[in-house]
């Protein structure tokens, strides 16, 4: 089981803080948030790539240049990455028209490069690509697979679901399954998927909206709290992060009247307060 990238919260400090009730859940791997393959920009420096985890890490890119991505793979591996993946499921407009996240499932030609590439630098079966059924219809994905079916591919994540979807209405198990059925590689199911979870899966928002079930979880905030004090700079930052992962909780009945205190809280100690510790 994989722990899904969710940018702003699957983060380094996050899989750090929840350690134990990652493993717990029985995921055996992270991939990370993306990291934009760009200009000259040095992934090691990058904080999701600082270390200090206690799960097997897989860096994600998203880009468009296979030599900016060469570049970057090269970097990673020489400090001991064994794998990585790359982003080609991102839905955002502005994202998708630039042709990088789901825009390369509209060009065919510079996703093939980009996975030529990630294959040849990372070695047969270290590269793996996580994407959609499609930008607009559910089939499209399904289209490319004899494309995908010529690299010894780690994996392929489909998140269920088109990039016109976004993150809502249902995901599409049919289309997802006729992939599988056309895969040379392995295939692993994403997309609301609530735990406990078995086989081949990425869960991201059900894993992290089950911390919000736990009876435990106001004192699970407030140790993201004191960790992420430690990694980032003023009170404003760290409001930002846990308001974002508190957002996660707003449905739950326990957090629903906190969540609105929460999300009004301007300094830790209002904070502290509408967590209720
Ligand atoms: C806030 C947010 C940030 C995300 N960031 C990334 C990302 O950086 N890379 C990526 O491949 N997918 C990203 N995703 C998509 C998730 O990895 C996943 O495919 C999607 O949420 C469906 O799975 P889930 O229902 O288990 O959460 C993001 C999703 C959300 C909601």
């Amino acid at each position: 089981m994989i722990l899904a990238p969710l940018r702003g919260v699957t983060i380094r400090c996050f899989r750090r803080t929840f350690a134990t009730e990652i493993a717990e859940a029985g995921f055996d791997e992270a991939v990370t948030p993306f990291i934009t393959a760009t200009g000259e920009y040095d992934p090691l420096s990058d904080r999701e790539l600082k270390g200090g985890e206690f799960i097997r890490i897989t860096p994600q890119f998203i880009g468009k240049d296979p030599l900016v991505l060469r570049r970057c793979l090269e970097r990673i591996k020489g400090a001991g990455f064994v794998t990585a993946d790359l982003n080609a499921g991102c839905p955002f407009p502005m994202v998708r028209r630039k042709g990088r996240g789901s825009g390369l499932l509209r060009t065919p030609d510079v996703l093939e490069r980009m996975l030529e590439t990630g294959c040849e630098v990372m070695g047969d079966g270290n590269f793996s690509l996580k994407t959609r059924l499609g930008v607009e219809r559910a089939d499209e994905l399904l289209g490319l697979m004899p494309l995908l079916n010529r690299f010894p591919l780690r994996f392929v994540v489909v998140h269920a679901r088109t990039a016109r979807q976004m993150y809502d209405g249902d995901c599409d198990l049919r289309a997802f399954k006729a992939i599988k059925e056309v895969a040379a590689m392995p295939v692993v199911y994403n997309g609301d998927v609530a735990l406990p979870a078995e086989g081949s899966v990425m869960v991201g928002r059900g894993f992290v909206r089950a911390l919000g079930e736990r009876d435990d979880a106001d004192t699970l905030v407030m140790r993201y709290v004191e960790a992420s004090v430690q990694e980032l700079f003023g009170e404003r930052s760290v409001l930002g992060r846990i308001k974002e992962l508190v957002s996660y909780w707003k449905e739950i009945p326990k957090w629903r009247r906190r969540w609105n205190l929460v999300k009004i809280a301007s300094t830790l100690d209002e904070l502290r307060l509408a967590v209720g510790v």
